[in-house]
């Protein structure tokens, strides 16, 4: 059974600093993708209490949708319930995946087409999960109920978690 998590008081770089070992133990040894997908958005929630962390997952359309294609599908998360579909290109997460790059949105409002699961949600970023190929199969999605709450450093430490989450993912 894994440990409680550490989390340490400092800046948000010492937190991430700390907490990137404890997610790479937390999934050593397990190769069950929504597994580490729910330990790691736990893990991020108890360090940064943020208002909503979680990962959507490229999936096939409903089947009566025609003609058949992909869309991401809500995966674990913690916070408050939330949309569960979302087409390449819309929102802050579609728009991550079909650009494949890290969204960081200081202002919801602000972006065109946000999708508003919640009004609470003032912030927020969005970076893809990619495979080998650069082939997007995810997003990890986090929403702050302050403006302005997300930044380079958040990026680059999401990002370096991401990268954690796909050696430990069979594809
Ligand atoms: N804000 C997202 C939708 C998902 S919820 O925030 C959980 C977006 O615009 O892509």
């Amino acid at each position: 059974m894994a440990e409680d998590l550490q989390i340490i008081n400092g800046s948000k770089e010492e937190k991430y600093q700390a907490l990137l070992p404890q997610i790479q133990a937390l999934m050593a040894g397990e190769e069950d993708l929504i597994a580490n997908l729910a330990n790691v958005a736990a893990a991020l929630q108890e360090t940064f209490r943020f208002f909503w962390v979680g990962f959507y997952l490229v999936r096939p359309t409903l089947s009566h949708r025609q003609p058949a294609s992909e869309e991401l599908v809500l995966g674990p998360f913690q916070g408050p319930v939330a949309c569960t579909r979302i087409a390449k290109g819309r929102g802050v997460c579609g728009t991550a995946w079909a650009t494949r790059t890290t969204q960081i949105v200081p202002d919801v409002e602000q972006f065109p087409g946000h999708i508003a699961c919640s009004s609470k949600s003032k912030s927020e970023i969005v970076v893809p999960l990619t495979d080998e190929r650069q082939q997007v199969w995810g997003v990890l999605d986090i929403d702050s109920e302050s403006l302005h709450t997300f930044d380079t450093t958040d990026a680059r430490y999401l990002a370096d978690i991401c990268r954690l989450i796909n050696s430990t993912f069979i594809h």
